[in-house]
């Protein structure tokens, strides 16, 4: 190669391992299919809506989830839905949609609330004005509307222990990654893995007692009764083919999925509404105006009543889709878009550049939640706007996600004032999820107040 090839791959290789959201230039925007020269691999950036229709959807067979993401993956979570695939997919699949329907997500805006109430007392104990990172914030509350909603009360009492036990887990898997990315078998000794599998074996230990606590009460109990959460039904759930339950490895691994997949992205969803809430007076007014008239009406139908608020989140994973892309791999050779693909090609659909794609969006970077009103939301196209992905390894938890975001939106934005600190300099990160990369410093006031 070259010497000036050899620098671009190489510059091209920092700024993925930096932030990858810096790779896409101008040209990504505009094509519908880019090729990119990576060392090893062929890869497409696909963002034709016909083509990934045929990626996501139609030929979903011959699109798998790739192999670098399934060794992140790896682990603990390897029996969960995210990482499974085929046969055990379909049936965990089938087994885990009741769980997250819209009508059995609907009962857990109480969960949301109370989680809303415990963050609004701690915000209120603060001096008003008090600059702190309200991203920071939005990672615990997530995280505590993860645990009211999965074990109701299962973890009352540990709570900081969990959760630096969670965040200790998660920090580590991350770590592994980077091993595993380049294929390095697992019998290879790594530098201080035994110390890792202690941080992973606490934390599955921890979750172990709660699924062997619960077991024993829904021993107890007939059939129909049990705490109203997630576990329950995930311990009750049966396969309709063999009448079997999930094993003990498919449980764990499917709480640790929930936990990760739900967490950090729902947190950035709500950051990134936030601060853009920050910088629209006029939207800002609309939804404390939606806010002050529904929130004070019944708990039932609150996130369909939410509808400017509601359509501000869905802009906000327009602008800022907490899974910037998605990857797949090709398994036999296909033809897409006109372009010939190989076996085992890389093929991204980047939600962060198909959400501002030229062709597809009117004015892609201004923020304009009137695009996802009712007036206006049914010209968006069905593959113009992907934050929870499409076909059938769709996001489970997007009715659960957007009703969380909606309604902890509306409520925070009703009690405080959020405005950035005059210094805060805001870019994303696409590190995992898309968050901001210095954290939302912001200025928080109780609306009450004085
Ligand atoms: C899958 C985004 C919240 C659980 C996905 C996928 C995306 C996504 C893009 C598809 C990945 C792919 O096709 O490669 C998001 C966003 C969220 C969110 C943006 C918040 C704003 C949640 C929540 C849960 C959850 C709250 C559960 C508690 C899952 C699971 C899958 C998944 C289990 C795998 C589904 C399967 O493969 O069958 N999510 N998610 N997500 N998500 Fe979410």
């Amino acid at each position: 190669q070259p010497p000036e090839a050899r620098l671009r791959l190489f510059r091209l290789l920092a700024t993925l391992k930096r932030n990858p959201l810096e790779c896409w230039s101008a040209e990504f925007f505009r094509e519908p299919i880019a090729r990119v020269g990576l060392p090893f691999t062929d890869a497409f950036l696909v963002h034709d809506p016909a083509a990934i229709r045929h990626v996501l959807v139609d030929n979903a067979d011959n699109y798998r989830k790739d192999p670098i993401q399934r060794r992140i993956l790896a682990s603990g979570l390897a029996d969960g839905l995210l990482s499974v695939e085929d046969a055990r997919w379909e049936t965990q699949r089938r087994m885990l949609a009741p769980l997250f329907a819209r009508r059995a997500v609907a009962a857990f805006t109480e969960a949301i609330l109370t989680a809303v109430d415990r963050l609004t007392a701690r915000w209120r104990s603060r001096v008003p004005g008090a600059a702190f990172d309200v991203a920071a914030e939005m990672a615990l509350l997530t995280l505590d509307v993860l645990a009211l909603t999965i074990f109701s009360d299962g973890i009352a009492g540990d709570y900081d222990e969990f959760r630096s036990a969670m965040n200790a887990y998660f920090a580590v898997i991350g770590r592994i990654g980077a091993l595993d990315l380049l294929g390095v078998p697992q019998s290879v000794p790594r530098p201080g893995r035994a110390r890792l599998r202690r941080t992973l074996d606490y934390f599955e230990g921890i979750i172990d007692r709660i699924i062997d606590t619960r077991r024993r009460v829904l021993a107890g109990l007939p059939a129909g009764e049990g705490p109203s959460d997630l576990l329950t039904p995930l311990l009750r759930a049966l396969d309709p083919s063999t009448g079997q339950s999930l094993s003990l490895a498919e449980v764990r691994s499917n709480i640790l999925t929930f936990l990760s997949a739900g967490h950090e992205t729902t947190a950035n969803a709500l950051s990134w509404s936030i601060f853009l809430l920050s910088q629209s007076p006029d939207w800002r007014y609309r939804v404390r105006e939606e806010a002050a008239r529904e929130l004070a009406g019944p708990v039932e139908g609150l996130t369909d009543r939410l509808v400017v608020t509601r359509a501000v989140v869905e802009e906000a994973l327009r602008l800022y889709p907490p899974i910037a892309a998605l990857s797949r791999m090709t398994k036999d050779a296909d033809t897409l878009g006109g372009v010939a693909v190989k076996p085992r090609s890389l093929i991204v659909i980047a939600p962060y550049v198909l959400h501002r794609h030229l062709l597809l969006w009117e004015q892609p970077n201004a923020f304009d939640p009137a695009r996802f009103m009712p007036a206006r939301r049914g010209t968006i196209g069905r593959f113009a706007y992907l934050p929870f992905g499409i076909g059938p390894r769709i996001c489970i938890g997007a009715s659960f996600a957007l009703q969380e975001a909606t309604i902890a939106l509306a409520a925070l934005m009703q009690r405080f004032d959020i405005m950035l600190s005059p210094d805060a300099k805001v870019w994303p990160l696409q590190k995992i999820t898309l968050r901001p990369e210095s954290g939302l410093p912001m200025r928080v006031t109780p609306r009450d107040c004085g």
